[in-house]
């Protein structure tokens, strides 16, 4: 791994930002063709929006006290509207009523923090008719606008300093041929050697030093990154919208993890650039918990081993095994199936109680647990072992995987017949 991928594989979690002047209209970041709206008024709307309580410091303050180590802001969604001093069009923050550069503002708020900082830029725009069209149908005005998207690009990447990672999105339908991806990439690598690439610089979605689940979460062979809402679906701030509970978000954290990838979690500032309350709310119980939990998140690797789902989510760091509780169940006991090798030392995140383990059979029985969990969201047990830590031969893989004979020598212990099993029949 070079040190781009390092940073990004120990990073573990990052905060998405997607705002624009769809943020006033508060219907998403799509409602421009969701809604069919006039492109005329949108425009003239976009130009006098001028989000003034926007304070990118204090996003970024609150990204960090989340936990969070890297941001990427929408630099221009599918709408169009650039929201850095761009010199190929006056639609843009610069130019028309803010007359700032968000980016700008964005990237030096991030760096202060110590957030790496990611860019998204939307190769499609919506507002030009050579984009519907594609190169078939208008060859010259594909051609000029393919060149307008270059060039951003490059300015992107040339006048703001290191930029960590560039995120595209809005390819479809076009092909990374049609958008001329190797030619953009090329341009990347010359002018930022250490930025990272997502991999949606065309249709297919391939390439890339990293994949993009969206709204799911898939391990892949490299680098990946999941990206998910706060909220239901739509990205952009949307009035009256309900938000998943601190809980489920750090699930999705967890299982993140725990699969090998980063969280890319999502936020749509609203048209005035505030961060909505109840993000704020569980952006900060996230970072508590992580305060106190980070070890089990950050840097560390994919492993199955043995079942766990009875539990919750299982990460690695070398021969710490962390398991995130999902279930408190007060019996001051938990079974650890199939783990033939007690731990060194075991310890509760953020209490000092004094925990057991023990073997038994075939499993490690982890006892004198607490009545009460040491945090109101997902308590962690790490194990150390000074040795990879041995494993029943059928607990290797988790249950559905593998071979399932694996498992018929434990059945047989039971009996070989339905009808011996039970109370005898009687004749
Ligand atoms: C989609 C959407 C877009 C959003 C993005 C985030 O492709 O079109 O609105 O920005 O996903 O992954």
């Amino acid at each position: 791994m070079n040190a781009a991928h390092q940073w990004f594989h120990d990073a573990g979690f990052g905060i998405f930002v997607h705002f624009g002047p769809y943020a006033q209209i508060g219907r998403g970041e799509q409602s421009l063709l969701r809604e069919h709206r006039a492109q005329i008024d949108y425009a003239k709307k976009a130009c006098q929006w001028n989000p003034a309580e926007l304070d990118m410091r204090q996003w970024a303050k609150s990204f960090r006290a989340a936990g969070a180590n890297y941001a990427v802001l929408t630099t221009r969604h599918h709408d169009g509207y650039c929201l850095w001093d761009t010199q190929y069009t006056d639609y843009s923050a610069a130019k028309q009523a803010p007359q700032r550069d968000f980016v700008r503002e964005f990237v030096d708020a991030c760096r202060e923090v110590g957030l790496k900082v990611g860019l998204y830029y939307s190769l499609g725009d919506w507002r030009i008719p050579a984009f519907w069209n594609g190169p078939q149908h208008d060859p010259k005005g594909w051609a000029e606008f393919t060149t307008y998207v270059h060039d951003q690009v490059e300015e992107l990447c040339t006048n703001y300093g290191q930029i960590d990672v560039i995120w595209f999105d809005g390819a479809w339908p076009h092909s990374a041929a049609a958008w001329k991806a190797d030619r953009i990439t090329e341009t990347i690598r010359r002018c930022q050697p250490a930025c990272l690439i997502n991999n949606r610089l065309g249709r297919e979605c391939t390439g890339g030093d990293f994949t993009t689940p969206e709204h799911y979460i898939e391990a892949s062979e490299g680098l990946w990154e999941s990206c998910q809402v706060t909220t239901w679906r739509l990205w952009g701030y949307h009035r009256g919208e309900r938000w998943k509970s601190t809980a489920r978000l750090l699930d999705l954290l967890c299982e993140t993890a725990s699969k090998g990838g980063n969280l890319l979690l999502n936020v749509g500032p609203d048209g005035e650039g505030r961060l909505p309350e109840p993000c704020q709310e569980r952006f900060a119980e996230i970072g508590k918990w992580l305060e106190v939990h980070g070890e089990a998140i950050y840097g560390v690797q994919a492993r199955q081993l043995f079942e766990n789902v009875s539990l919750g989510w299982l990460t690695a760091r070398y021969n710490d095994l962390y398991l995130i509780l999902r279930f408190w169940d007060n019996t001051g006991t938990i079974p650890l199936p199939g783990l033939l090798t007690p731990p060194d030392k075991i310890e509760l995140l953020g209490c000092d109680a004094a925990v057991t383990a023990r073997l038994e059979g075939e499993r490690v029985l982890v006892e004198n647990l607490p009545a009460n969990p040491p945090t109101d969201l997902f308590p962690v047990l790490k194990l150390s072992f000074a040795e990879a830590p041995v494993l029943a031969s059928w607990a290797v893989d988790g249950l559905w995987t593998g071979n399932a004979r694996r498992y018929a020598p434990w059945a047989a212990k039971r009996g070989t017949s339905v009808w011996a099993d039970g109370k005898p029949r009687e004749n």
